[in-house]
């Protein structure tokens, strides 16, 4: 296994690629009472990309977050938006390319309804009352949220709060959609719909989604690349496959592996699976475990990446 460890300032450093549409450069946050937000964080994101940020609880994810949409500016280093760098020039229009639902969806959320919430940001785009209203119904809907669209967002579950914020963000279909732990709260059946439309607006609209989760199955299943986070810097990053069965890289960043890739390990142990293929999802372990022919466009046959993928990087 040879995933990509970044060290600090290794390779994103220097001119903005043509297809990123978010380039952080050697950027580091300390807040005002001396705590390390982000060390020499260097990041991309690519247009269409999804990508998972993966730390221990204080690592930086969300100190990430926040600097993508102008929230928080580095003390040095700087993040690029579009070709914009943030906090130098006009970054009115940042709130348009990059959404954020917040780790704390409640601070998010201040209109009488959830309907007028999700509503607000569709009225700041121009559109009217009614095309707003439609839009916004629309959402909540899609996301399994429609029945609490009258609702006081006082009165919200937690859940229900998280599903709100991420319809008012969802709504506006930005370039960049950030979700900070958006699946945290949420039942299996919402789970399951946020994955889906994740899916979804980046297959049909090319939205680029970041995605901070704990959830290291999640985003074995979602992200194209996955990058691991440790005290505000990126430790490694590459595909899930290159990631999640980079053992020292978990270890050090103090997480463990995706269920999948545990059960594959003692599955290899007992002499049950093949060594070497290196599956990340439920789909791709069933694959090796059944003995699957590796052909993609067979219907529902969800499998492993071949050896030749995985040794180039073109395999998820
Ligand atoms: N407003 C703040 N003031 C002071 N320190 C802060 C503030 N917000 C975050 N920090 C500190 O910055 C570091 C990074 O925090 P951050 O919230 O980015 O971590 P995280 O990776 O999102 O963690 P979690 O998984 O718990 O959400 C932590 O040490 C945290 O205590
Ligand atoms: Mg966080």
């Amino acid at each position: 296994m040879s995933p990509s460890h970044a060290g600090p300032c290794s390779h994103h450093t220097g001119p903005v690629g043509r297809d990123e549409i978010i380039h952080v450069d050697c950027a580091s946050h300390r807040y005002p009472d001396g705590s390390l937000g982000i060390h020499q964080m260097c990041f991309s994101v690519r247009r269409g990309e999804i990508v998972a940020l993966c730390g221990s609880n204080g690592s930086g994810k969300s100190t990430l977050i926040e600097h993508l949409n102008g929230l928080l500016t580095p003390a040095c280093g700087r993040v690029v938006v579009n070709g914009n760098e943030v906090g130098a020039g006009d970054c009115t229009d940042l709130w348009k390319t990059v959404g954020v639902v917040f780790q704390r969806s409640e601070d998010q959320l201040f209109a009488p309804t959830v309907l007028d919430d999700v509503m607000f940001g569709l009225r700041n785009l121009g559109f009217s009352p009614e095309e707003a209203r439609e839009r916004a119904q629309k959402t909540l809907d899609l996301l399994g949220a429609g029945d609490i669209a009258a609702k006081m967002p006082n009165y919200l579950s937690g859940g229900q709060r998280r599903l709100a914020a991420i319809a008012g963000v969802l709504a506006m279909r930005p370039d960049v959609i950030a979700l900070d732990e958006p699946t945290s709260d949420l039942d299996p059946r919402h789970t399951a719909i946020i994955e889906e439309v994740v899916r979804s607006i980046r297959e049909r609209d090319g939205i680029s989604v970041v995605l901070a989760t704990h959830d290291l199955d999640l985003a074995a299943r979602l992200a194209d690349r996955v990058c691991i986070i440790h005290n505000g810097s990126i430790i490694a990053e590459g595909t899930p496959r290159e990631v999640f069965h980079d053992e020292e890289a978990l270890r050090n960043a103090g997480l463990a592996p995706p269920l999948v890739v545990t059960l594959y390990r003692d599955l290899c142990r007992q002499g049950l699976a093949k060594p070497g293929v290196f599956p990340v999802t439920p789909d791709e372990l069933a694959a090796q475990i059944s003995g699957m022919s590796h052909d993609p466009s067979a219907p529902g046959n969800v499998v492993a990446g071949t050896e030749a993928e995985y040794r180039t990087g073109t395999g998820r």
